[in-house]
Formats: structure tokens, sequence, C-alpha cells
């Protein structure tokens, strides 16, 4: 009975009658007949024909933006992978610098952006590293406790999907997926690393980091490594002549044991790492008041106050423009060698000239006040950059009388809220304002 209730055809006949639909056998020659007929098959070798032709004219697709400042598109290393077997490259680059030549990318086979960690992102430099990284199509996550960083170096990015800010303290580890990291968190100016050392911990999380997540590192290192240097110029093999118990070896000894650990972490755990000593380095966003000679001297001199010199002022220094860093730190990074390598522009001023170029670009009368020399301050600076030109091509573009009147032009906005000299081309301290030089000193 239940099953009545369920199912009441048992009484049909299955085929109440004989004109009931039965498919007919398939023949396996009728395929082979329809494409003769009516010359299908003509039709369709020529429309294969079309299709070939159009997808061997058409350019390639999925190509990146292109950097603002370069005309040929690198392929980052980690995607290389990614590629075909039998891609063409043409490497015309500088040392093992794969760029994409001639070569067709199949159809949907895009480069995606690489996923690049800028610790300390929300400084001076790491600022200006970032935006050249959004201008390359990546995905750029900052992590900054912002002890001396600022959002507004980066503000301009907020809403940017490739953009993420991570408030954090490096001292803390953290678990990112990336492929590059930057390691750029620490306090560089004395004022302020005499309070918060953070180099050897927090660069220990960073390269834990980068060998839980396979990440290629880069660690900025300074000159401050080479102490009161007994060698002149420095030369990346100078071993240093640094006091390990002054009041600046939490700076020059943290980094100096940063390096060390970078290296260990490469040899031990095979984690790729690349080492940038990087030396005096100026423009717009640097601290106003952190007590580097640049950024003292011209918001001394904006302020219509001296310019304060300590010692007799012989003590030379090599400075360098922010955008010639940049350049110098992403070669290094894409590049196949571990360094260190100096990034310095080898121009060397002493106290006095570089007071005198503040005057020449903000107030010739502008005074200088002579003050007692600070402890283990070094007499001599100046980087050898033979090695960063011949194996990243890399020198410096901008000289100090160009690029110093881009910083006066911030600082007065900053300083005065003067916005009549354009803030936003000062501010990104884009070179694209400043003639290129051949010469490093000017
Ligand atoms: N500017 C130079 O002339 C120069 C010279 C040599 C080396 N360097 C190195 O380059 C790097 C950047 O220097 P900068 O001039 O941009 O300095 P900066 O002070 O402007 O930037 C440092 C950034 O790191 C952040 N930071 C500091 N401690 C941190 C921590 N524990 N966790 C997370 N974030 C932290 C700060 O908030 C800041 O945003 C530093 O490592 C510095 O040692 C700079």
């Amino acid at each position: 009975m239940a099953s009545e209730l369920i199912y009441r055809g048992h009484d049909e006949p299955l085929h109440p009658n004989s004109s009931v639909y039965s498919p007919k056998p398939t023949k396996p020659w009728s395929l082979f007949r329809y494409l003769l007929k009516e010359q299908r098959l003509i039709f369709g070798f020529v429309g294969f024909a079309i299709a070939s032709l159009f997808f061997t004219l058409k350019p390639i697709s999925g190509t990146p933006s292109v950097p603002s400042d370069s005309s040929v598109f690198v392929m980052p290393e980690p995607h290389r992978e990614l590629l075909p077997t039998g891609f063409m490259f043409q490497d015309k680059g500088f040392n093992g610098e794969f760029r994409l030549g001639s070569g067709k990318v199949p159809l949907g086979l895009k480069r995606k952006g690489l996923r690049v960690v800028v610790t300390g992102g929300g400084g001076f430099v790491g600022s200006h590293l970032v935006d050249r990284l959004m201008a390359r199509g990546d995905s750029v996550i900052v992590v900054d406790n912002f002890f001396t960083g600022r959002k507004e170096n980066l503000m301009h990015h907020f809403g940017n999907p490739r953009f993420e800010l991570i408030r954090h303290d490096v001292v803390e580890p953290i678990l990112l997926e990336v492929d590059q990291i930057y390691h750029l968190a620490c306090p560089a100016s004395p004022v302020h690393y005499k309070f918060n050392p953070t180099n050897v911990v927090g660069t220990l999380n960073m390269l834990g980091l980068a060998k839980r997540v396979g990440a290629r590192f880069l660690l900025t290192s300074t000159s401050e490594v080479y102490g009161d240097p007994l060698q002149h110029p420095q030369v990346e093999t100078y071993w240093g002549n640094v006091n390990p118990i002054g009041v600046r070896s939490c700076y020059d000894e943290g980094k100096r044991t940063a390096e060390t650990l970078t290296m260990d972490y490469h040899r031990g755990a095979g984690v790729e790492v690349r080492i940038a000593r990087i030396f005096n380095t100026y423009g717009p966003r640097m601290g106003i008041d952190d007590g580097r000679v640049v950024s003292n001297f011209v918001a001394q001199a904006l302020r219509k106050e001296p310019m304060t010199v300590y010692g007799d002022g012989k003590q030379t220094r090599s400075f360098q423009y922010v955008s010639d860093l940049v350049e110098g730190l992403m070669r290094l990074m894409e590049g196949e060698h571990v360094g260190p390598f100096n990034l310095g522009n080898p121009g060397e001023f002493t106290m006095l000239e570089l007071a005198q170029v503040v005057q020449e670009t903000i107030d010739p009368n502008a005074r200088i006040d002579f003050r007692p020399n600070t402890e283990d301050d070094p007499h001599k600076r100046k980087p050898d950059i033979g090695k960063a030109k011949e194996l990243l091509g890399w020198e410096p573009k901008v000289a100090l009388r160009q690029g110093l009147p881009l910083m006066v032009s911030d600082f007065r906005t900053r300083i005065f809220g003067d916005h009549a000299d354009g803030f936003g081309a000062a501010n990104s301290g884009n070179p694209s304002r400043v003639a290129s030089s051949k010469s490093a000193k000017a």
C-alpha cells in the first residue's frame, strides 16, 4: 500500500504505443560527412588561420606598467619561474638582471606584482621607497611603530588596495606572506637611537620571517659600521674602527651585529639576503629636528637661527639625495649580489662647506655658531662606490646644489605651512624636477 502511494504507474504499459521515439544508432561516418558538406572544413581552417594571425600580431598580454624612470621592465626573480620553459629573455641589463625582451607571454599569464614589506616605511627613506614600489605595481605592506616616522609620509597611498599599513614594533615577531622584505625600521639619528636601540632584535625577527616564508631580505646598514675610519675613502672590505662602548655604539655596533645576523641567516639557513651600507642621505620628509646635520642646518637657517657647527667644522661627510639611494636599494634587491654595498654620494664636503651651500640656498646672512664636538664624531666619511658602480650599474645622479632646494621647499612648507612652492612635488622628492647631473659634487 505504501509503495502504491508513492508510485502509481505499475499498471501502465511501458510503451503504450509503438510510435515512441527510439534513437537510431550513430553511423561512424556521419560526423565526417557533416564536416565535408557545404565546405564546412575549409571554413574551419580559414577561421583557425585568422585566429592564429591575430594572436601572433597582438601585443604581449598583461605587460605591466613601466616604472616612471625606467624604459624597460625588469622581471623580478621570484616570478621568473612562473614563465614556461623556453620563454625568451633579452639579457641587456647589469649583472644578471634579466629584462623582458620581445618574447611572447602566453595569453592570460599576467605579471603579478610582488608582495613587499617595508619596515620603517613611515620614515624618511622608507616612504620614498614605498612610493617607487607602489609606482612599479607591487603590493606594499608598511610595518612601522611611528617612533620617528609620520603617517603624513604615506597618506597619499591610503585607500589604494595594494597598500597596507600595520602599526607594529619590529622587536615583536610578525608573520606576513611576502616575497621581499626591505628592513629599514630603526631610529637613524643620534637624538633618537640612543633611546630606542631596535637593531638587533628587530633584525632577528625580520630574518626569522624571511626564513619562514622564503622571502628575500635587504638590510639597510650604515656607513657608521666604519666608525672613525682609518682608511679613506671607505671600501666595503674595510672592517672599521668603532668604539664598542661609546654613546653611538648602540647604533654602530647594533648595525654591525645586524650585518652579522644577516650573513649568518644567509650562510646557515640559506636566506637570500642583501646588505646596503648607506651614507648620509637628505631630502624631503626628513625629520625636521632629528639632529642630523643637513636637516639641522636647513631648519635653523629657515627659522633665522644660527647654524650649529660642532668642532672646527672641518670634518667631512658625503651627502646623497634620497631618490639616488632608493634607486640603489631597488637595484640591490633585484640584483644577484649579496653585498655589502656602499650606497652614498662620493662628493665630499666639510661641515663649513655644507653650511655655505645652505647659506646660498636659503639665506646668505645665515650665521654659524661653533660648539664643542660630540663624542666619537668621525673625522672623515666618503664612500668608495666602485663596487656598486660595477656590479649594480648604480651611481648617484643628483648633486647637493640640485637636491637641497627640493628639501628646503619641503621644510619651508612644514615649518611655516607655506604651500607656495608646490607642496606635492617637493614633498614627493621627485628628482624629475632636478636636472640629472653626471657630476656628484657641485
Ligand atoms: N638617512 C640616512 O642618512 C641613513 C644613513 C645610514 C643608514 N640609514 C638607515 O636607513 C634606515 C631608514 O632611515 P631613515 O633616515 O629613513 O630614518 P627614519 O627615522 O626617518 O625612519 C625610520 C623608521 O623606522 C621606524 N621605526 C623605528 N623603530 C621601529 C621599530 N622598533 N618598529 C617599527 N618601526 C620602527 C620609525 O618610526 C621610522 O618610520 C634606518 O635603518 C637607518 O639606520 C639611514
